[in-house]
C-alpha cells in the first residue's frame, strides 16, 4: 500500500482507501458481520482512511466504523459527511444550528470527541455561495468538535468554488474512467492550493469491475435498481450517470487494455492513481475478497502511455457525449 498527503492536514492516507456507503445500506441486503470483516481486511491491507456519512444506513455505517476502531489499534482517519438528513434538502438548511446537530450525532455514532474530517454532503449549489456555512465549520473546528472539513461535490464548478474557502482541506468528486472532466479543469487548481482529492465512485458502482452483465439484477433496495434514472438522488451517483448498456459496451473495450494477471477493477483503480493530484480512491466494498482485490491496485506498476491514451479515446468515443458537460 502506498500513502499520499491529504491536503494540509499532515495526514498521509492510503491511496486505496475504503468507501463505507454500501455497508450502511442502499446496496441491497448487507450483513454487519461480513461488513466488519471487510473493514478489518482493509486495515490488514494497509488502509488507514475510511469515508462514510451520517445517512449511510442512518448511522449504521458510522457505528460499524466505531466498532472497528475499538477492535484495532492502528490509527484510522475517518471522514464523514453532513447535510443529507435535511428534509427538504435546501440550501437554507445548511445553517449553524443544523450543522452542529449533525456533527453531534456523528460524534455519538463514531464514539469520539472530535471528528477527523467532515464534508458537506453534495449540498445544493447555492450553499457554496454562502460563506457563513464555512464560518460555521471554522467555529466547530475552534470548539474542537471537528479537526478538519471539506466538501463532497457533484460538479466540477462546485469544486472550484469550494476551494476558494481557505480552510477547505478536501474535495470529494466522482473521478473514474467514465468521468474525465475533473482532471481537465480542477486538478491543477487543487494541487496549487494543496487541497486533497478523494476520488469517489471509482468503479462506477461496480460497472468498471467488469463483473456486471446485461442480465445482472439488483434488489429493490439497491440504488442500482431504484435510482437508475435519478428517481431518489443525482443520477450521477449510480453507474456514474452512464447509461447501463453504453457502459457495458465501453467496459468490453477497457477489458482489452488490462495486463495479464490484473483484474479490470484493479486497472480502473490504478488508472485513477496515475493522477498525482488525487489523494486516494475510495472504492466501496462489502466483502473481504473485494477489498483485498482493490487494495492490490496500489502496488501495481504505472499504466503505459498507450493504455492512458486508449482510455481517453474510449471515453471520447462512447461516454463524452452523454456525460462530459453534465457534471
Ligand atoms: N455524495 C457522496 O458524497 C457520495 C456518493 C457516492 C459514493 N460516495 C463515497 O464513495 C464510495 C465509493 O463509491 P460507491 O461505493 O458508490 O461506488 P464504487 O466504489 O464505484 O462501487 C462499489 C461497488 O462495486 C462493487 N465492487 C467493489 N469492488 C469490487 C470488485 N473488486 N469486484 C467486483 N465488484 C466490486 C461492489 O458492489 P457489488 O458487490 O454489490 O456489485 C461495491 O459496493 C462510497 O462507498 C462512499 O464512501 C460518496
Amino acid at each position: 500500500m502506498h500513502y499520499r498527503e491529504l491536503g494540509r492536514t499532515g495526514w498521509r492516507v492510503s491511496d486505496i482507501s475504503f468507501g463505507a456507503w454500501a455497508i450502511g445500506g442502499s446496496w441491497g441486503a448487507v450483513n454487519d458481520r461480513e461488513s466488519l470483516a471487510a473493514l478489518h481486511k482493509a486495515i490488514d491491507c494497509g488502509v488507514n482512511f475510511i469515508d462514510t456519512a451520517d445517512v449511510y444506513g442512518m448511522g449504521r455505517s458510522e457505528r460499524l466504523i466505531a466498532q472497528l476502531k475499538r477492535e484495532r489499534k492502528e490509527e484510522i482517519v475517518v471522514a464523514t459527511k453532513a447535510g443529507r438528513r435535511l428534509s427538504p434538502h435546501t440550501a437554507s438548511g445548511y445553517n449553524e444550528v443544523n450543522l452542529t446537530g449533525f456533527v453531534e450525532d456523528s460524534l455519538r455514532n463514531l464514539s469520539t470527541d472530535s471528528l477527523d474530517l467532515v464534508q458537506l454532503h453534495c449540498p445544493p449549489t447555492d450553499v457554496y455561495f454562502h460563506p457563513e456555512v464555512f464560518d460555521a465549520f471554522d467555529r466547530l473546528t475552534k470548539a474542537g468538535k471537528i479537526r478538519h472539513y471539506g466538501v463532497s461535490v457533484e460538479r466540477v464548478e462546485e469544486a472550484l468554488k469550494a476551494i476558494e474557502y481557505p480552510n477547505v482541506q478536501s474535495v470529494q468528486i466522482i473521478f473514474n474512467c467514465f468521468r474525465l472532466r475533473p482532471a481537465d479543469l480542477f486538478f491543477e487548481q487543487a494541487r496549487r492550493k494543496r487541497v486533497g482529492i478523494l476520488a469517489r465512485v471509482p468503479l462506477a458502482s461496480g460497472l468498471l469491475s467488469g463483473r456486471l452483465t446485461r442480465d445482472s439484477t439488483f434488489a429493490a433496495d439497491d440504488h442500482r435498481q431504484f435510482n437508475r434514472h435519478g428517481q431518489a438522488f443525482d443520477v450521477g451517483e449510480t453507474f456514474s450517470g452512464v447509461d447501463y448498456d453504453t457502459g457495458l459496451a465501453a467496459v468490453e473495450e477497457f477489458r482489452r487494455l488490462v495486463p495479464e494477471g490484473v483484474t479490470l477493477s484493479q486497472f480502473a483503480l490504478r488508472w485513477i492513481l496515475m493522477f498525482d493530484a488525487v489523494t486516494c480512491a475510495i472504492p466501496g466494498g462489502k466483502r473481504p475478497s473485494q477489498v483485498m482485490e482493490n487494495c492490490a491496485a496500489s502496488d501495481l506498476p504505472p499504466l503505459t502511455d498507450a493504455a492512458m491514451e486508449a482510455v481517453r479515446r474510449i471515453y471520447d468515443e462512447r461516454i463524452r457525449a452523454t456525460v462530459h458537460q453534465r457534471w
